[in-house]
């Protein structure tokens, strides 16, 4: 099976969490895109969804999916996203697309986060994906400074703003034995609006579209 392909059954595979009436988030990338055209099947019965890009919500409205802000919806009972890289603890690294912020706003919002990705995202442990760090561009020179301490070489990624009027810095090299604290020492330095380790919070349950069908992870496998 395609990469492709499989990105589509892990999306497929988590309609099942999808309850009636639910509000429910829903990221941003190739393997979401996959998760809206099927949410799109469903759309009668839930209240409506949560973007984590104007991107996603751009799609969703396309699909005539309801499309919510998180003020009005509250606490949500459900987050789909895919992912960079997932260890089996379901720690995650995200951002290859942008929306980092906003994807680790809706996970802390969300009781139940089920992110969904391909086999080729699977790592014993994170740290190949460069590490995506959104930072306001005032201190774009003083956080790769401070990356830099931490061992990773930070790449600006070019031609490229995100939805919050920030900068990605692209961090290379970074050793991730230790993905929690490393999380927490990121978001410390002044100038950083967030980073794409998903460790605090990780996923409830990852979805794993593999060519021989979607395996299910969950915490505390
Ligand atoms: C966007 C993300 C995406 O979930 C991540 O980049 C995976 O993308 P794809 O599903 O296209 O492989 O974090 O910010």
């Amino acid at each position: 099976m395609s990469q492709e392909a499989n990105k589509k059954a892990a999306a497929e595979a988590a309609i099942e969490y999808v309850k009636t009436g639910m509000t429910i988030g829903v990221g941003t990338g190739s393997t979401a895109n996959f998760f809206i055209d099927a949410l799109a099947g469903v759309k009668d019965r839930i209240e409506g969804a949560v973007a984590s890009s104007e991107e996603t919500s751009r799609r969703l409205r396309e699909h005539e999916v309801p499309v919510l802000d998180l003020d009005h919806a509250g606490d949500l009972p459900l987050y789909i996203d895919g992912a960079d890289e997932a260890t089996r603890n379901l720690a995650l690294i995200k951002g290859g697309g942008g929306a980092l912020t906003r994807e680790k706003i809706i996970a802390a919002a969300s009781r139940q986060f089920v992110c969904i990705a391909d086999q080729s995202k699977l790592v014993d442990s994170l740290g190949e994906f460069p590490l995506p760090v959104e930072v306001i561009p005032f201190a774009r020179a003083y956080v790769a400074r401070q990356l830099s301490g931490l061992g990773g070489r930070a790449v600006p990624r070019g031609d490229f703003t995100t939805d919050n009027g920030n900068l990605i810095l692209d961090v290379h090299g970074l050793d991730i034995a230790d993905p929690v604290a490393l999380e927490g020492a990121i978001d410390h330095i002044a100038g950083v609006v967030s980073n794409g380790l998903f460790a605090r919070r990780a996923a409830d349950v990852l979805l794993l579209g593999t060519d021989s069908g979607v395996r299910v992870f969950e915490a505390g496998d």
